[in-house]
């Protein structure tokens, strides 16, 4: 049986359209995934929709909708999204179905049972564009630390979950668990701006709106919707549930992977809860950085969102991925810019791989008439290219298992660069002219096919409808050759090549237009 891998993002907040900044979190996650498929493992993908909360509520009243017809017109529209970027998830979860509901009451019911859940009053500064408390040190001129808009100072009886009483323990997990929280500098900013200051009680119940999971105890409250949307990572696998099989078989989770704005609520709040419930931790949470635009984070709340839609729409979706994958430092910030990605499609895609592509297979049918023979000869430059790409494939690997996709996709585009050196070095137009040189220009051309067949099988993950279209103008038919391992195998596919000439793969930009 294949080792099971269980990955999620965070759930998309439901008053928001899904901006490029959201998408880049769901196409990581799906690289990552796809990455895990090709390597065996069972995966289970699961993204979604978090859809309660007091500012959702109000968003369906202004648009004159109730909140349910209002969570049923973004989900649909997200998904929409997910299909133009090729998302493959396995399951999109909503909390506003029956059985998160019915999950999520028990969950609650439970933490009160134990005592870690009890009734205080509240007061305090709260952001509902976040749907975030915050201490006054945090909030300056009045605005909220994250989207800016005004914080307002609410005071209400409430239940409080007993969150500081975990603070040690958590100290704890994080020390000794290096892998838990990643990249490894996110796990200093936990520890050292909220966990060693100390923890505070966390009031997990609204009384002040409706569009939330009532108490089952206490229906004038509302589970705090962090409560009801982090649960979401177990009440999607039928946790207190009557069917458990899912969450026996992929809980814990293997990552988490969340932007940097919610790691709190994921490496703290999220791991304490499941600690008072007594169940295991997620064994990891990736923070990744924002994607941001003129220096802010992309989002709803600045005005700066930009549709992921449009953009497939204009570049593709594959080009719209790598670029995504590329440009992303790992874990860290990255700038969008409409010049920076034209240049990287014109340059990467067009130019570099689109090229090598188009070079291979042209030569192969002036040359060859379509057919590489199989008399073919091997100079040294061929012999080293070779050993070259399989040390890269294992340095891309290495990358692809730390989800370092930038550095990984850099790397296979070191095996494309020397590949249209190669070309350059060998000067296949010379040796096409003379007659005893058929058998190094057949073994130059088949380097280039093999290069293309193992740039192919790297690059699924991250632009998952190109291989077919290398593969189909390579007439690669044998799934054996395409499989990851196979692209360890330098030399793998038999010498007899046919040719079937294609569009263009990545067309430039005319930057004019
Ligand atoms: N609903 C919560 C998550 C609950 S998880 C139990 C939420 N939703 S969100 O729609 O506001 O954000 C979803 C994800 O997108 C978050 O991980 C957030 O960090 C990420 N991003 C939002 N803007 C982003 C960028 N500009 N760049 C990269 N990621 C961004 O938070």
């Amino acid at each position: 049986m294949s080792e099971t891998f269980y990955i999620t993002t965070s759930i998309y907040y439901s008053n928001n359209y899904l901006h490029i900044g959201n998408a880049y979190e769901a196409v990581i996650a799906d690289a990552v995934a796809r990455y895990k498929r090709l390597r065996g493992y069972d995966v289970r993908f699961m993204t979604g929709m978090d859809e309660h909360g007091q500012k959702i509520e109000q968003s369906a009243t202004n648009l004159e909708r109730t909140p349910q017809e209002h969570v049923d017109y973004i989900a649909e529209w997200t998904k929409g999204v997910m299909r133009n970027l090729n998302i493959d998830y396995d399951v999109f979860f909503r909390t506003t179905s029956d059985a998160h509901h019915a999950a999520v009451k028990k969950i609650f019911n439970r933490l009160y049972e134990i005592g870690d859940i009890y009734k205080d009053a509240y007061e305090g500064l709260y952001c509902t564009p976040c749907e975030t408390f915050y201490t006054p040190p945090q909030i300056k001129d009045g605005a909220c630390p994250v989207c800016e808009k005004q914080v307002q100072n609410i005071s209400e009886e409430a239940y409080f979950f007993k969150l500081s009483k975990y603070q040690d323990a958590l100290i704890a997990h994080i020390e000794n668990n290096p892998e838990f929280i990643t990249p490894a500098w996110r796990a200093n900013e936990m520890l050292n701006s909220f966990l060693r200051p100390g923890l505070e009680d966390l009031c997990v119940s609204r009384t002040s709106f409706k569009w939330g999971i009532p108490v089952e105890f206490d229906p004038n409250h509302v589970v705090y919707v962090w409560v009801d949307a982090l649960s979401n990572y177990i009440t999607a696998l039928g946790y207190e549930s009557d069917n458990k099989d899912l969450y026996k078989k992929y809980w814990p989770a293997d990552v988490h992977i969340v932007g940097k704005d919610i790691m709190r609520f994921h490496t703290i709040i999220w791991p304490a809860i499941l600690m008072a419930l007594g169940e295991p931790l997620p064994k990891q949470v990736y923070g990744h950085g924002w994607l941001n635009f003129d220096g802010k984070k992309i989002g709803k709340s600045l005005g700066n969102s930009i549709d992921p839609n449009e953009l497939v729409e204009a570049y593709g979706t594959d080009a719209i991925r790598y670029y995504l994958l590329r440009e992303m430092p790992f874990g860290q910030d990255g700038n969008y810019t409409t010049e920076n990605l034209i240049a990287r499609i014109n340059a990467d895609l067009a130019n570099d791989i689109g090229n090598l592509l188009s070079r291979t297979v042209g030569m192969i049918d002036k040359y060859f008439g379509g057919k590489l023979p199989t008399e073919q000869s091997q100079t040294d430059a061929g012999i080293e290219f070779g050993v070259l790409a399989t040390t890269s494939v294992k340095i891309a690997e290495s990358h692809f298992d730390k989800m370092e996709f930038d550095q990984g996709l850099a790397e296979i585009w070191r095996i494309i660069d020397r590949a249209n050196k190669y070309i350059d070095h060998m000067e296949p137009w010379k040796l096409a002219k003379e007659e005893d040189k058929q058998s190094i220009l057949a073994g130059c051309l088949y380097i280039l096919t093999e290069s293309l067949r193992i740039i192919a099988i790297l690059i699924e993950p991250s632009m998952p409808s190109v291989p077919s279209k290398i593969f189909s103008q390579l007439n690669l038919d044998n799934s054996e050759h395409k499989t990851w391992d196979a692209a360890n195998q330098f030399g793998l596919s038999p010498k007899e090549i046919t040719i079937t000439k294609g569009e263009v793969i990545f067309p430039r930009i005319d930057v004019k237009k």
